[in-house]
C-alpha cells in the first residue's frame, strides 16, 4: 500500500511516500480502506517536535527516540471497513466509518488498522469522505471543552479563535446547545464565523473584546498558547459572576466513541456542518503540513486518499 512515512523528527520534508505491506487486523481490530484523513495541529506537533528541549526528551521517550515509532502519522479516519479481526462485533465489511485514533495514528496511508472499540462510528450518507474527515478533530475537542465549561441554554458564550478547526465546531455546537455565541477571529474570517451561527463576531485585529462592556458565562479559548492568545487574566476580566473559562491548552480530554456518535448524529441532521479550508492528495501531505504550520489555516485541511 501507499503510505507517507515520517522518516525523522523535523520539517515537513521528512514526510516521504513509501510502499508498505498491507497490515492484517489482529484480535479486536478492523482494517479500514482509507478514503480521506485530515492534517491536524497534533500531527505537526509530533512531526516537528517544536517544543522546549527538555520536553523534547519526554516526547521522544513516549513517541519514539529517533523518529515517531508509529512511522505513519495521521489520526483522523474516514474510509470503509475492509477486513474484520477475530472477536469484532458491530461492524461489517464495506461499512463506511469515520473517527479518530490518537494513539494508533497511521491514517496517512491506503489502509489503517484500528481497535473496533475505539473512537469509530458509522459514516452517514449525507457526508462525503472529505466532510467526514473534517469533523472528528475539531468536533471532539469542542464538545469536550464546552461540556467541561458547563455549556447550557441561554448562556452568553465567547469562542476565542472561532475560525480554526475546534473554533468552528465550538461555534456551531454552542449554538446547538442554545447559547448566545460571540466569536472572536480576524476580519477575513468574520463572514465564515457568522455563517456558522455566531450571533456576534469581534475582529481581534481591530477591536479588543476585553475593553467592551459584554460579559460571558462561558469563555472557550480555542487556540492555544502557541497562537499567542490574550492572557487568562484578560479573559477572566470579561467573565460574568460565576462564569467559567476553559482553554484548549488546559486539559487533555478523553475523546470518546459516544462523543463521536453525537457529532455524527448532529452532522446527519445538518446541525453540524463540516468546514474545509483546503484539500491535498496523499502524495502532497508535506505541503498540507506546511500550510497547517502557518497557524493561519481556517477550518480543516483534508487529505484525499484515492
Ligand atoms: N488539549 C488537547 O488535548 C489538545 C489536543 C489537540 C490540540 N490542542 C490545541 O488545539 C489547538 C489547535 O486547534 P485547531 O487545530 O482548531 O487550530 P487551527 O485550526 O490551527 O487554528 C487556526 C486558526 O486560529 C486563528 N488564530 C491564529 N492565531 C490567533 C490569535 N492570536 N487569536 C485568535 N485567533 C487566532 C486563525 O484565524 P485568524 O486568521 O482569524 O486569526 C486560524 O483560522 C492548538 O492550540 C493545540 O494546542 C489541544
Amino acid at each position: 500500500m501507499k503510505a507517507i512515512l515520517c522518516t525523522a523528527y523535523g520539517p515537513p520534508e521528512v514526510l516521504q511516500l513509501a510502499e508498505l505491506p498491507v497490515p492484517e487486523p489482529g484480535k479486536g481490530q478492523v482494517r479500514i480502506r482509507m478514503r480521506a484523513t485530515a492534517v491536524t495541529y497534533s500531527d505537526c506537533f509530533v512531526r516537528g517536535l517544536a517544543i522546549k528541549p527538555v520536553l523534547r526528551v519526554l516526547i521522544r521517550l513516549v513517541f519514539g527516540w529517533r523518529r515517531p515509532r508509529r512511522g505513519v502519522l495521521g489520526i483522523i479516519v474516514a474510509g470503509e471497513i475492509d477486513r474484520i479481526g477475530e472477536g469484532v462485533e458491530g461492524f461489517r465489511v464495506g461499512e463506511p466509518v469515520f473517527g479518530l485514533d490518537g494513539w494508533g495514528a497511521g491514517a496517512s496511508a491506503e489502509y489503517k488498522l484500528m481497535k473496533a472499540k475505539g473512537v469509530l462510528v458509522r459514516k452517514p450518507e449525507n457526508l462525503t469522505w472529505r466532510d467526514a474527515a473534517a469533523i472528528p478533530y475539531g468536533g471532539l475537542l469542542a464538545l469536550a471543552f464546552l461540556r467541561r465549561g458547563g455549556i447550557a441554554a441561554g448562556q452568553r458564550v465567547l469562542i476565542y479563535g472561532a475560525s480554526g478547526a475546534t473554533g468552528t465546531s465550538a461555534v456551531q455546537l454552542a449554538r446547538h446547545f442554545g447559547a448566545h455565541v460571540t466569536g472572536v477571529c480576524s476580519g477575513r474570517n468574520a463572514d465564515l464565523v457568522r455563517s456558522l451561527g455566531a450571533d456576534a463576531v469581534i475582529d481581534y485585529t481591530t477591536h479588543d473584546f476585553s475593553s467592551m462592556s459584554d460579559r460571558y458565562d462561558l469563555i472557550y479559548a480555542a487556540v492555544g498558547r502557541r497562537y499567542r492568545p490574550p492572557s487568562e487574566e484578560t479573559f477572566r476580566r470579561v467573565l460574568a459572576p460565576g462564569g467559567r473559562y476553559v482553554t484548549v491548552d488546559g486539559w487533555n480530554p478523553k475523546l470518546t466513541r459516544e462523543g463521536m456518535a453525537e457529532l455524527r448524529d448532529l452532522a446527519e441532521a445538518g446541525t453540524l456542518r463540516p468546514v474545509i479550508d483546503r484539500c491535498y492528495p496523499l502524495a502532497e501531505l508535506a505541503d498540507a503540513h506546511r500550510y497547517v504550520e502557518t497557524r493561519r489555516k481556517r477550518r480543516n485541511v483534508v487529505i484525499d486518499i484515492p
